[in-house]
């Protein structure tokens, strides 16, 4: 299936979601976009990047400049309405990347309130791919219940733990060793790191 959607909720390390979309938007057909409002305010005081509009269609337009691609389609957190929110709107999957513990647990609990929330609620009952990449330091019970109650479901639990053996140069190469993470555990191809031999 050759589309996918990528939910940034408010959590820190909106860059990985940003570079996600990104990464994504060379190998598939679309990329559906949800950004909790949080994760607006978020992704503005990390990266700079401003991608909040007035109305959803002036948000879109902006993702879609930003990203220089009309692949990205964009839905607000509140439109339950969305093609994503049901079933019948085939996808390959989701990635919630970063992953809230505000996020996760709506997900684990079936509290299905915003469209992040509903999506990921589809995407399990559809029994499609799930990847989260929740962000928290450190976790306390709550939040790791959470986490192995949707593992055992299937969900890929992939948080953003860099790793030092690829030797690092710089930020870029930590973010993209993340994201490479993160696409590996749905499966998806890309060169973003060299692999252990
Ligand atoms: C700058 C900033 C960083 C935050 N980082 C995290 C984080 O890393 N993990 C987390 O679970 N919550 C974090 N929070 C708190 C969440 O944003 C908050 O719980 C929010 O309700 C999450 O809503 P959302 O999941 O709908 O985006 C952060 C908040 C702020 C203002």
């Amino acid at each position: 299936m050759k589309s996918f959607t990528v939910a940034i909720s408010g959590a820190s390390g909106s860059v990985y979601g940003i570079r996600l979309i990104e990464e994504l938007l060379k190998s598939v057909d679309s990329v559906y976009v949800c950004i909790s409002s949080q994760a607006f305010s978020i992704i503005k005081m990390e990266t700079g990047i401003h991608l909040a509009g007035k109305t959803a269609a002036e948000t879109e337009k902006k993702i879609q400049k930003h990203f220089s691609s009309k692949k990205v389609r964009y839905f607000s957190e509140s439109n339950l309405a969305a093609p994503i929110a049901s079933g019948s709107f085939r996808t390959g999957g989701m990635f919630v990347v970063p992953c809230s513990m505000k996020t996760l647990s709506g997900i684990a609990h079936g509290y299905a309130n915003t469209l992040i929330a509903r999506a990921a609620d589809v995407v399990l009952k559809e029994g499609r791919k799930l990847i989260l990449s929740p962000r928290e330091m450190p976790f306390n019970e709550i939040h790791l219940e959470n986490m192995l109650k949707l593992a055992r479901m299937g969900t890929r639990i992939a948080p953003p733990i860099p790793a030092f053996y690829q030797k690092p140069k710089d930020l870029n190469d930590m973010v993209d060793f993340v994201v490479g993470k993160i696409l590996d555990s749905a499966g998806i191809d890309h060169d973003l790191f060299t692999r252990w031999e």
